[in-house]
Parts: C-alpha cells; sequence; structure tokens
C-alpha cells in the first residue's frame, strides 16, 4: 500500500453529540442522502448482479461507507443498502443462505470514531469495522468489497490547491476563501486538484472493489458551463470572505490569515465525471445525473432555515476555521456571516440551487 498524505488535518467535523456537534447539525445533509435512496434502490435491483454478491466460497457481503463522519446519516444509508441487497436476494432465490454483512466505516484518521461506534444502531444486523485514512488512497485490501459508496465527502479536496496560496501565481486568491467569484486562474486550480483527486480515488476503488462491484457517489455538483457564482453557495462564501475582511479592518485577524485561508471544495459536473471515468478505464458508467438537493424545500426558503443552514456549515467546516484563526473567533465569525446572510435571504432564494448534487453509480469492469 503506498504512503498516504493526509494534508487536510483539520478537516473532520465537528465531533461529539453535542447542540454543535455535526450528528446534531447534519439534517440538510440527511434530507439530501434520502434523495439518493430510491436511486441506490434501483440501482442494486438493476445493476448489481446477485452472483457477484454471493457464491459457493462466499456469503459475506462487504460494504464500505467512505467519508462516514460521525453519524448518524451513515447508518441510515448502510441500512438501506443492506435492505435493498436482501431484496435482490430474495428476488433471485439466492437468500437460501442466509448472508452476512460487514460494514467498513471510513473516514480521515481524525475523526471522531468515538462517537460513531458508541451510536451504532443496537439492532442492526451487520458487523462493524473502522477503516481511518484518506480515500484519496487505498483504504481497503483488494478485491475485498461489493459496494461502496460515499455521501457529500468527495467534493472535499484532497488540499487547496497550491497555487492558489502562491503571492507569485495568477491564482493567488487574495482576500477570497474560495473560488467563487475568483479569477479564472483560481477556478482551473482547484478543476485540476479534483481532477488529480478523482483519479486517485477511482484508482484506489477499482483495486478494492471486486468485479461486479458498485461504486455509488453523491457530491456537490453543477450543470457543465454553468459559473459557480450562479449558486447559494457562491454567495455564503463571498459572504465569509466579507466577513473575515471585516475583522481584518478591526483588527481581530491579519491580512495575511485571510489572504491564506481557502476552503477546498469542488462541484463538478458530469462531464468532467464522466472523462475521468474513461481515462480511469475500470469502470462502467450505470449513472450520472444532477439531482435538486432542496426538493423537500416545497415552499419558499426562510431566514430559519438560512439559520439552520449556517449551523450545519459551522459543524462541518468550524475545524477549518478554529485551526485558521482559532477557536476563540469561530462563534464570532459564525454570527456575523449569519446575520449577513439572514440579510439575503431573498438573493439566495432567487439563486441557483436546482440540480447541484451530483449522483454517479460505476460498475467495476
Ligand atoms: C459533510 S461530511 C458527510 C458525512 C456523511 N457521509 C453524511 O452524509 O452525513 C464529509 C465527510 O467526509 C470526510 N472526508 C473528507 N475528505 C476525506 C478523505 N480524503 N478521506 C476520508 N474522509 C474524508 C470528512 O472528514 C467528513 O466526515
Amino acid at each position: 500500500m503506498g504512503k498516504v498524505e493526509i494534508v487536510l488535518n483539520s478537516l473532520p467535523m465537528s465531533g461529539g453529540d453535542g447542540p454543535n456537534s455535526y450528528s446534531k447539525n447534519s439534517h440538510f445533509q440527511r434530507r439530501a442522502a434520502s434523495l439518493l435512496k430510491d436511486a441506490i434502490d434501483k440501482l442494486i435491483m438493476e445493476k448489481l448482479d446477485a452472483k457477484t454478491l454471493i457464491s459457493d466460497s462466499n456469503t459475506t457481503i462487504c460494504i464500505a461507507d467512505l467519508g462516514c463522519a460521525t453519524g448518524p446519516n451513515t447508518f441510515f444509508l448502510v441500512d438501506d443498502i443492506i435492505k435493498s441487497i436482501e431484496t435482490t436476494l430474495e428476488s433471485n432465490s439466492l437468500k437460501t443462505k442466509q448472508p452476512e454483512f460487514l460494514v467498513f466505516f471510513n473516514d480521515l484518521p481524525q475523526n471522531d470514531f468515538n462517537t460513531l461506534f458508541t451510536s451504532l444502531p443496537q439492532d442492526r444486523s451487520y458487523f462493524a469495522v473502522g477503516v481511518p485514512g484518506s480515500f484519496y488512497g487505498r483504504v481497503l485490501p483488494e478485491s475485498s468489497v461489493h459496494i461502496v459508496v460515499t455521501v457529500g465527502a468527495t467534493h472535499w479536496l484532497s488540499s487547496v490547491p497550491k497555487e492558489v496560496l502562491d503571492k507569485s501565481s495568477k491564482a493567488w486568491n487574495k482576500g477570497k476563501v474560495h473560488y467563487a467569484n475568483a479569477a479564472e486562474e483560481v477556478v482551473k486550480a482547484y478543476k485540476e486538484q479534483f481532477g488529480r483527486d478523482m483519479e486517485k480515488f477511482l484508482e484506489a476503488r477499482a483495486k478494492e472493489l471486486v468485479s461486479g462491484g458498485l461504486l455509488v457517489v453523491g457530491m456537490c455538483g453543477i450543470p457543465k458551463g454553468m459559473s459557480f457564482s450562479n449558486l447559494s453557495d457562491s454567495i455564503m462564501y463571498t459572504s465569509m470572505a466579507d466577513v473575515l475582511i471585516q475583522m481584518q479592518f478591526q483588527g481581530l485577524i491579519s491580512e495575511e490569515q485571510v489572504d491564506t485561508f481557502n476552503i477546498p471544495i469542488y462541484s463538478a459536473s458530469p462531464e468532467e465525471v464522466r472523462i475521468l471515468v474513461e481515462t480511469n478505464g475500470s469502470f462502467t458508467v450505470e449513472s450520472m445525473e444532477l439531482m435538486d438537493p432542496t426538493a423537500w424545500l416545497k415552499r419558499e426558503m426562510t431566514m430559519e432555515d438560512v439559520r439552520q443552514w449556517m449551523l450545519c456549515i459551522e459543524a462541518t467546516m468550524g475545524s477549518l476555521f478554529n485551526n485558521h484563526f482559532g477557536e476563540h473567533l469561530l462563534d464570532d465569525i459564525f454570527d456575523r456571516l449569519t446575520a449577513k446572510l439572514v440579510g439575503l435571504t431573498e438573493k439566495i432564494e432567487s439563486s441557483y440551487r436546482e440540480k447541484v448534487m451530483l449522483f454517479f453509480a460505476l460498475k467495476r469492469k
């Protein structure tokens, strides 16, 4: 196994199960993930050959959730997958031998695996294993897993693109925290970093999945050719930069700190992922589509929705801010950001929020 460099050691979600934890503030992700349920069901029933799962010599079905965080979303996801598999086996009359399920829960080593394991459902129907490590490298043995799933994780790049932090580069991202509304060179640096990361991700999964196994991914997406500045997340990132600059003017943080803070998240189009999959060559594309993660919100966005959204963002990205600016400033940063965005509710409501979740499923050749 090659050495895996973990550049983002401050990434893991807020641990524990307190009021600001990821486990208590991940319902936006949960709602988005529940949209994937039907797609995953259909996929398992239609595309997963039951004989790939179970044979005379093997009755253990292995599933991995990469970037599982601290729960509980991962438990719902895994349960749904197991139920779909059981239905598939039943309808193929292959359930004569009772299969056993083994689930690999993967996240970065700094993830709060204690919270994950102490909250594992008591009545679960699987054995659970923790697999710490970056999914941009190998995390499982060769041909050891039948289904790999990852939700809300692969838009996190392995690191901030280095050009973005280089004062002498055209991609130097001064006064901004993301490629939203940034120079073309910054967008390009993020895109290229995503390409390199996804290449490594696919290479590792190609080794780990059995032939016929499925790789299912839900992540941030964007229609081909659309500028990120049309998206509601762009309003958030631009407001984050505004808040930080305001705090810099008030002497709370330095200019250097603002200029070197970037959030390593990238939204990919289906077309760019398809090209990367074709270049990798180990998978067939079974599904590739953009979904609407706000489909559950059948009414106009309210100020309260914006507040809830910011609680999720703080639980998800808080440690990046803590590491860079210090824990003592986190509440101040997020109070300012929430107040600013609440004032922009109408603008957020009219921004593009529809097809921004990319769902794709690949089958190992
Ligand atoms: C927003 S959370 C999503 C968690 C969960 N899948 C859900 O739907 O609630 C993203 C997770 O991906 C993990 N992650 C990001 N990059 C990773 C990497 N390179 N390797 C493993 N996990 C990673 C983060 O630590 C975090 O726990």
